[in-house]
């Protein structure tokens, strides 16, 4: 029987991820530690629509782009709205751009934003890669200088210091200059391609026409053979872009960040111009970037605005995920620090207030009550099941004395505590030096 057919189990759709349990604290974990960065940056949050036309695509990432040729999820028009188009998003990027337009946020102005969620892309999945996959991206508008470039590296630089994974990974740097030259270099590239077009793979034979740049990103041996004796792009690329390029790499060994010149990044989409990059990693197989980005100088016009000085960059959560786990790092951790029991079901209100107290009294606590009643030793089970550091008891003792048993429940003695004592010995065992 077909998958989801009448009466069979149902399952995800292919490509589409279940996040639940440890993995979806993991998610939201590295999503908060991520956003916390992003906010020590000064860049601001914005939320953009799942949905969005397909023309902005079209004008925005590139026509002859994959993204755009093969990978949208496309929507069904309805009758009544027929006349446009929509895709899922498949990046952030142009929709972004739009959107900021569209709410009047780039005239004269300097803007700073980031998002997270997910994207669509009818890609073949694999590990690390998905047909919906979430995004945290940065994108920072108004500010021509190379210094904006080098501070999102180190943004991006920043949240792999606090991951632990910065020995993991690696910056690979390009300067694609202009679409002026990048048109130059791609006639020459055609130029002499042309004649050695059999020795190309059949991919590469294709973009020879739709998008020749793409070439250099081939990973079939015989045509990186060819290309090897081929014209280079930084022979094309004009002074601006040049001077830029290098003022950028000057910030960044000012900030002792390492990077490769990589002559071969030209990125999948066609809105970027001078600096691109990627944050690659070995360990990873084939889906080994795990952020990606540069300047788009020239987006914001297009889509219709005042030419607009950009850049930005998006990781890829799942990626970052899989690399953390490959180093046995795990960001998000047990969901709860201490486990309320209560024996007697006259105390459940009396128990109920004590958490409310212990709530207020200590924000950054994760305390969970026990629910439903029943015998104290299943109680502490639930507490340990759950990764809980500490069980508190309430039972008929407790509650006449005014006290909570404080049970540590990896090692430590049992004391009998008021709630103030409770108060500091939680904040003193489980919230301090976190
Ligand atoms: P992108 O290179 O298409 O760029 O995607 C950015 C990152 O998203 C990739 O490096 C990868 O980590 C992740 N990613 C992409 N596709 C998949 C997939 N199918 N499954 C899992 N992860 C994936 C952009 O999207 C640009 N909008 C980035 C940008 C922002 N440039 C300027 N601002």
């Amino acid at each position: 029987m077909s998958k989801n057919g009448a009466g069979g189990a149902l399952k995800a759709a292919r490509g589409m991820q279940d996040w639940a349990g440890g993995p979806a604290r993991d998610l939201a974990s590295l999503e908060r530690t991520l956003i916390g960065v992003m906010e020590q940056f000064s860049f601001e949050p914005v939320r953009l629509p799942h949905l969005e036309s397909v023309a902005l695509f079209k004008r925005g990432v590139g026509e002859a782009t994959d993204i755009v040729e093969k990978e949208m999820f496309l929507i069904q028009p309805r009758q009544e709205d027929s006349r446009e188009q929509l895709a899922l998003r498949p990046e952030g990027t142009a929709s972004c751009v739009r959107a900021l337009l569209e709410q009047g946020l780039l005239f004269n102005q300097q803007q700073r934003v980031y998002y997270s969620g997910s994207m669509f892309r009818y890609e073949r999945p694999q590990k690390g890669r998905y047909r919906e996959f979430y995004q945290l991206g940065a994108e920072a508008f108004g500010y021509a200088g190379a210094d904006l470039d080098a501070e999102l590296l180190a943004l991006a630089a920043r949240c792999w210091q606090l991951l632990g994974i910065s020995e993991r990974v690696s910056l690979q740097l390009n300067n694609i200059g202009s679409a002026e030259d990048r048109r130059g270099f791609g006639a020459a590239l055609v130029d002499f391609l042309m004649p050695r077009a059999e020795g190309l793979d059949a991919d590469s034979r294709r973009r020879l026409d739709s998008n020749p740049l793409r070439i250099l990103d081939s990973k079939s041996p015989d045509t990186q053979a060819i290309l090897a004796g081929a014209p280079r792009l930084a022979e094309f690329v004009n002074e601006d872009s040049r001077s830029h390029f290098a003022q950028l790499t000057e910030l960044l060994a000012a900030l002792g960040i390492e990077y490769t010149v990589n002559e071969r990044l030209v990125r999948g989409l066609d809105y970027y111009n001078n600096t691109v990059f990627e944050w690659v990693t070995e360990d990873l197989g084939a889906q080994g970037t795990i952020c990606a980005g540069g300047r788009y100088d020239g987006l914001v016009a297009q889509l219709g605005g005042r030419p607009t000085p950009a850049a930005g960059f998006a990781m890829g959560l799942e990626r970052v995920l899989l690399l953390c786990a490959a180093q046995q790092i795990y960001p998000g951790a047990d969901p709860v620090d201490a486990y309320l029991c209560v024996v007697g079901d006259a105390h459940r209100g009396h128990a109920l207030a004590q958490a409310q107290a212990l709530r207020e009294a200590l924000p950054g606590l994760r305390l969970r009550c026990h629910l439903g009643g029943g015998k104290l030793d299943k109680q502490l089970k639930r507490a340990n099941a759950c990764g809980a550091a500490v069980a508190l008891i309430l039972g008929d003792a407790e509650v006449s004395q005014a006290v909570m048993q404080y049970k540590p429940l990896r090692g430590g003695e049992a004391s009998q505590l008021a709630l103030d004592g409770v108060i500091a010995a939680l904040a003193r065992d489980v919230l301090e030096g976190r």
